[in-house]
């Protein structure tokens, strides 16, 4: 049985178990005052092309989302967020739990635009209802689709001139920058987000996400948030090490790239068979839509997620590559697909 359930079945690439073996018995600070987290956060500012921002390093994407939300909002404040967004559907209501009403945005392809935010601000006039002061999205979105560059310039614009806070969530960041269709690169990022966080645990880290804080105003005391809700690790060091291995060289995007192009091998594959697709997707997510008795064959084979019925005789699969999807686990499922 071989699973394309997700992009985290697997532990960590070897480089960054290496690394922290060679470091393990070296003493260093804690709490993420340490050389290795200092180091990589250097080498991250360099990446991005700014010394004026901000980087933390915390364990996952649901504490990196409620952390950097609710630190960023005033009380009465909201998120806005596509209906299909991790925040709103996969995070057991951490944003609400925090006292910000997520608002949802009805979308057809994962992702957000000026005219979606244009109607949540004309349904929130004033202070009879919450203010929508923060757009979520993420890179690649739920659906595996991506932000092109003038996609993000048009939101960005449309979030100054309207006072909103512009997030990304980047827990497949790497795929989505690495994606044949891609137009955007970390200084893009920078230049058009408040913040946005570079996911490290489905991208070969054995866990960590590197939150980037571009907008001044959103800097200030932030690690006490971190501590404050438990997300300031004492072994800080080994979220540090991490992304000093995945950023010493092009680590972080060959293992991305690596796993798209086991998606893309599936793609065309699946496309040549004559079936489609949920969504138009270039990263290490595809949604085929298939029929329910070839879904039900391949199932005896293969492990994957369901994601929603079409019809009476054919429902959509998610199936998810990973830097560590052998292309022979590829190459079989396309001979049984073939056969069926
Ligand atoms: C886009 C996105 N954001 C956030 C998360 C949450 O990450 P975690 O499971 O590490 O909390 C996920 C996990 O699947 C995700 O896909």
């Amino acid at each position: 049985m071989y699973s394309f359930t997700n992009d985290y079945s697997e532990g960590a690439h070897p480089r960054i178990l290496n690394a922290l073996m060679e470091s393990n018995l070296k003493q260093a600070d804690g709490y993420g005052e340490d050389r290795y987290s200092r180091q990589a956060m250097e080498v991250l500012k360099k990446r991005i092309g700014r010394n004026d921002i901000d980087i933390h390093f915390l364990s996952g994407g649901t504490q990196t989302n409620l952390i950097a939300i609710s630190a960023f909002l005033r009380p009465h404040e909201a998120a806005i967020a596509a209906n299909t967004g991790h925040i709103l559907g996969h995070e057991t209501g951490a944003i609400e739990a925090t006292g910000h009403k997520v608002i949802s945005v009805e979308v057809s392809d994962g992702k957000l635009n000026p005219s979606h935010l244009q109607a949540v601000l004309k349904d929130h006039p004033d202070e009879h209802m919450v203010k929508p002061k923060l757009v979520y999205i993420s890179d690649s979105t739920e659906l595996g689709t991506i932000y092109s560059k003038s996609e993000l310039e048009h939101l960005s614009k449309f979030c100054k001139e309207n006072k909103l806070f512009l997030y990304m969530d980047g827990a497949r960041l790497g795929s989505a920058l690495s994606s044949r269709e891609n137009d955007l690169d970390l200084s893009d990022l920078a230049t058009y987000l408040d913040a946005f966080y570079i996911g490290g645990t489905k991208n070969g880290a054995l866990l960590g996400e590197a939150l980037v804080i571009c907008r001044d105003s959103l800097k200030e005391d932030f690690r006490y948030s971190l501590k404050q809700k438990g997300a300031l690790l004492a072994k800080g060091r080994l979220l540090g090490i991490q992304f000093l291995e995945l950023f010493r060289d092009n680590l972080y995007f060959d293992l991305a790239s690596h796993a798209n192009k086991m998606a893309s091998l599936l793609r065309e594959a699946i496309t040549q068979a004559g079936l489609g697709f949920l969504s138009d997707s270039s990263t290490n997510q595809i949604f085929p839509i298939l029929p329910n008795s070839l879904i039900a064959d391949l199932k005896a084979g293969y492990s994957f997620s369901f994601w929603k019925k079409i019809d009476s005789d054919h429902s959509a699969i998610r199936l998810v590559t990973s830097w560590a999807t052998p292309e022979e686990a590829v190459s079989s499922f396309i001979t049984k697909l073939n056969n069926q």
